[in-house]
């Protein structure tokens, strides 16, 4: 929503210690997203938080306040960079135009900022071809939870066939971080296929909390989407972008 109005209660829960890290994690990310340079001060401060998810969202999110400010952030304006058909609010710009690739080798190259492998994610999922598809699900193997997570949130969001084996195994690696085998979960869901829907409901019985409640959603969606109510809710989903 990008509201200004949320930065006080985003800023309690990133503050909030107790608090879940993927809450936490969404709090920072949504600061990032808003774009006020009016947090930058307290993401530069989260960006050392000992919980590695917090700490990596911050420093994220502070590259991409500091990339708004330096008007790189015009190019996407007049149309220069590669379009996001998703319209969401991702916590990094894409790159500009390079091949799969060169943007496959930058994405897993652990030795670049994760800004960058972040530009290089967007540019793939825009791309939005098979072989991108496969070159993201190979980030499902990166050492960071948090990238991870997010390789899982941009598969669910091109619903493409192809991810499937990669989401399937990151569901059912034992020892995963919960927020990855979430956003795992709802990949699955929201690609719909046969296959996926033997696997979530494997899991809809997890111990990990959020990974059970990950697959009941998911599970609802796909009964709903195979239900009349499929022309409602594509045309719903079209309407929110
Ligand atoms: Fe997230
Ligand atoms: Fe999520």
């Amino acid at each position: 929503m990008q509201d200004r109005q949320a930065i006080p209660s985003l800023t309690a829960v990133l503050k909030d210690t107790q608090q879940e890290p993927m809450v936490r994690h969404e709090a920072g990310e949504a600061l990032g997203a808003i774009g006020d340079p009016v947090v930058l001060d307290l993401l530069k401060e989260y960006s050392q938080d000992p919980v590695i998810e917090v700490a990596e969202t911050c420093q994220l999110a502070v590259r991409r306040l500091e990339w708004l400010q330096g008007g790189e952030g015009k190019q996407l304006e007049d149309g220069s960079t590669d379009k996001n058909p998703y319209s969401s609010v991702d916590p990094a710009p894409p790159a500009v135009s390079k091949s799969v690739s060169e943007l496959r080798s930058i994405l897993l190259d652990e030795s670049l900022p994760l800004f960058e492998r972040y530009r290089a994610m967007f540019a793939l999922r825009n791309l939005g071809n098979e072989e991108a598809v496969l070159a993201l699900g190979d980030g499902l193997q990166c050492s960071s939870a948090l990238f991870r997570h997010e390789i899982g949130y941009v598969l669910g969001q091109m619903q493409h066939p192809a991810a499937i084996p990669a989401l399937c195994t990151a569901l059912e690696r034992s020892g995963e971080n919960p927020m990855v085998r979430h956003e795992a979960a709802e990949a699955l869901g929201s690609i719909g296929k046969e296959d996926c829907l033997a696997v979530l409901q494997r899991y809809r019985g997890d111990t990990e909390r959020v990974v059970k409640e990950s697959c009941e959603v998911a599970l609802d969606m796909l009964e709903y989407e195979n239900s009349d109510q499929f022309q409602y809710a594509d045309e719903l989903v079209r309407l929110q972008g």
